[in-house]
C-alpha cells in the first residue's frame, strides 16, 4: 500500500510554502496519496472551529502529515491548534535539524510535557502554568535522543536549569539512569540551557545531538537557527509511536504572508525528513541537493540576501529536482 499524506498549509505563509513542497514530493511519487486539509486561524474565522474533529480523524489515519504554519490569536478561548496535535497524537520528539558548512546539530526537544503541559490557571492576581517532567517523558525523549547519537556515533549534550528547577533537575536525574541502562556506551554532557544557547552559536563544533525539555528546545531552536541563515532554513519532524507531523520552524509570518517573499526551504527541508521516516532516503537527498543548485544558480529569497521571489524559488528548485530524477 502506497502511503496517505495529509497536506496542511495552514495560515499565512503555510499557505505559500506548503504548495512547493507538495509538489517536490509529487515530483518523486506521483503514486502516493495526498489529502489537502483546513485548519487554522482563518478556518476558525470561518467555520467556527480551527481543527474540526473530521480532519483530527484523517490525521490520525495517515502516514504523515505535511504542515505548514497556524496563527495563535491570543484569545483566551481559541486553542493552539499546534499544540493540541502533539499532545494528542503523543508526538513526544520533536525532532531539529541545524545544518549548514561546518554544522550539524540535532537538536531534540520533549514535545509534549514541560511548561507546555497545559496545566494552567488564572487567580485574581497571579497566573500560573505548572512545568510538568515525567518519568516516563523523560525516559522515552532521552531514550530517543540516545538511539539518534549511536546512529550518528556522535556526542549526546543535555540541556537543563538543574541548578534552579527541582524539575529539571528530576530530568537530568533520570536522563543518567537512562544512559546508564542503555546497552550502548554514549558519551554525553550536561550543561546549563542559558549558557547552552550561547555556546551553540558560538562553538557549534562542540556540539552533535541536543536534548532539552519543550519550552528550552523551543528556544534554542529558534537562537541555533541564526548559525543555518535564519528561521526560513528550519525543517523540524514531529514523532510519536503511532503518528509523524512534519513542519517548517517558522510560524505564519503575517508581516510577508502574501508579498511572495517567504523561505520555502524550511518547509521543503519538512518534506525531505518525511520522505526519509517514509523509508525514501534518496528523495530525501535529491530534495537537499535540488535546493543547493538552486542556490548555486543564484537563486535566493530575500532573507538570505538574494532578490528572488518565493514562486521564482520554487520554478527553479522544481525544474532543477527534476533534472535529478
Ligand atoms: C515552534 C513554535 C510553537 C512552539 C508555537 C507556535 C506553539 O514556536 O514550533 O517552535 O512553541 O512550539
Ligand atoms: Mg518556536
Amino acid at each position: 500500500m502506497t502511503p496517505t499524506i495529509v497536506i496542511a498549509p495552514g495560515d499565512g505563509i503555510g499557505k505559500e510554502v506548503i504548495p512547493i513542497a507538495l509538489k517536490a514530493i509529487e515530483t518523486l511519487h506521483p503514486d502516493w496519496t495526498y489529502i489537502p486539509v483546513e485548519l487554522g486561524y482563518e478556518c476558525y474565522q470561518k467555520t467556527g472551529s480551527s481543527l474540526s474533529d473530521e480532519v483530527f480523524q484523517i490525521m490520525r489515519e495517515s502516514d504523515a502529515i505535511l504542515f505548514g504554519a497556524v496563527t495563535t490569536p491570543p484569545t483566551k478561548e481559541y486553542q493552539s491548534v499546534l499544540l493540541r496535535i502533539r499532545k494528542e497524537l503523543d508526538l513526544y520528539a520533536n525532532l531539529r535539524p541545524i545544518q549548514a558548512p561546518n554544522v550539524d546539530i540535532l537538536i531534540v526537544r520533549e514535545n509534549t510535557e514541560g511548561l507546555y503541559s497545559g496545566i494552567e490557571w488564572i487567580e485574581k492576581d497571579r497566573a500560573c502554568t505548572v512545568r510538568v517532567v515525567s518519568e516516563t517523558g523523560t525516559r522515552r525523549i532521552i531514550r530517543y535522543a540516545l538511539e539518534l547519537t549511536k546512529k550518528r556515533n556522535g556526542h549526546l549534550t543535555i540541556g537543563t536549569k538543574a541548578n534552579v528547577l527541582a524539575s529539571d533537575a528530576y530530568f537530568y536525574e533520570i536522563a543518567v539512569d537512562e544512559i546508564s541502562k542503555y546497552p550502548h556506551p554514549i558519551p554525553y554532557t550536561m550543561k546549563y540551557i542559558d549558557l547552552l544557547v550561547l555556546d551553540v552559536i558560538a562553538n557549534q563544533a562542540r556540539y552533535d545531538v541536543i536534548v532539552t525539555t519543550n519550552i528550552f528546545g523551543d528556544i534554542l531552536s529558534d537562537a541555533a537557527a541564526y548559525l543555518c541563515g535564519g528561521l526560513g532554513m528550519l525543517p523540524s519532524a514531529n514523532i510519536g509511536v503511532y503518528h509523524a507531523f512534519f513542519e517548517p520552524v517558522h510560524g505564519s509570518a503575517p508581516d510577508i504572508a502574501g508579498t511572495n517573499t517567504a523561505n520555502p526551504v524550511g518547509a521543503i527541508r519538512s518534506a525531505a525528513l518525511l520522505l526519509q521516516h517514509l523509508g525514501d532516503s534518496d528523495g530525501a537527498a535529491s530534495l537537499e541537493t535540488a535546493i543547493q543548485n538552486t542556490w548555486a544558480a543564484g537563486i535566493k529569497t530575500k532573507d538570505l540576501f538574494g532578490t528572488a521571489s518565493t514562486t521564482e524559488f520554487s520554478d527553479v528548485f522544481l525544474s532543477q529536482l527534476r533534472r535529478l530524477i
